[in-house]
């Protein structure tokens, strides 16, 4: 009896000692807890750097066909190369990257995501890798036709994003229609269902490049800080991430990159 119990422990320590090592050899996961070390381990199974964004800002990010393009996907590849790491990019809502990057469902938030002293409350950013303004995209002859006629009319913005919190701020609550989509904000100007779209330069350069009919009213708001963000307690990543960052902007990729999708 005492043998039987002697095997059946061994048989039980052994598989228990298995399945560790098997976890181990499985690492790379976003919401494991080694992901962080950014270390490409010696079974060559690259650990995943989980990336967040909305694909629907071009030339940020976007699909080609059934692939995420852009300034922000080709960066945070060379970011991941220099970690070792696989990137692994999630096309969520607007308004759930933040949250979603600090519950840790992913690493870090990548979407021309400004740097605002209300989200360095719940996330950390990296060093800046670019810049972005508010701009408001009107109809030609449409019933905007200068800043100043904004006032009272229907606003599109994408939802929580910077011209969702400034156009709340400066023309009331009620004059605001959020989208999910900055696509959807566009069409509805394009249909009268609103009177313009306040969002981000380079975005709007491209919807009025693809869309008859539409142009640009410059504006003077301030000029906004792009960078990536991650979860409070993740600085581990953070410091990685911004080293590497700082690499790719000192040696010029970054600049290559930007100056590829938007004619310099
Ligand atoms: N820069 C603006 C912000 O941070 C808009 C970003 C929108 N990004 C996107 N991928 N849809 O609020």
């Amino acid at each position: 009896m005492k043998k039987f119990l002697a095997i059946a422990l061994a048989a039980v320590l052994l598989f228990a000692f298995a399945a560790c090592a098997g976890n181990k050899t499985t690492d790379g996961n976003a919401t494991d807890g080694n992901v962080t070390d950014g270390n490409a381990t010696a079974g060559d199974v690259k650990p995943v750097l989980s990336m967040a964004t909305e694909a629907g800002f071009m030339p940020y990010e976007y699909y080609e066909g059934d692939e995420i393009v852009g300034i922000d996907v080709e960066i945070a590849k060379l970011i991941a190369d220099k970690l070792g790491m696989e990137l692994e990019i999630a096309d969520i809502d607007f308004n759930q990257i933040i949250p979603s990057v600090q519950s840790g469902k992913y690493a870090m938030g990548m979407a021309g995501l400004t740097v605002d002293a209300t989200r360095l409350e719940s996330v950390n950013f990296s060093t800046s890798y670019a810049t972005g303004v508010q701009v408001v995209i009107v109809k030609d002859g449409g019933s905007v036709a200068t800043l100043d006629d904004i006032a009272g009319k229907k606003i599109g913005v994408q939802t929580s994003t910077t011209g969702d919190l400034i156009a709340s701020d400066e023309f009331g609550e009620e004059s605001i229609q959020r989208f999910e989509r900055t696509a959807d904000a566009v069409t509805a100007l394009v249909n009268d269902k609103i009177d313009c779209v306040i969002i981000d330069n380079e975005p709007a350069k491209k919807f009025v490049e693809a869309n008859e009919g539409l142009k640009i009213l410059e504006t003077t708001y301030a000029v906004e800080d792009y960078a990536i963000c991650f979860a409070k307690e993740n600085t581990e990543l953070l410091e990685k991430v911004d080293t590497a960052l700082k690499e790719l902007i000192a040696d010029g990729s970054v600049k290559a990159i930007i100056d590829k999708y938007i004619a310099a």
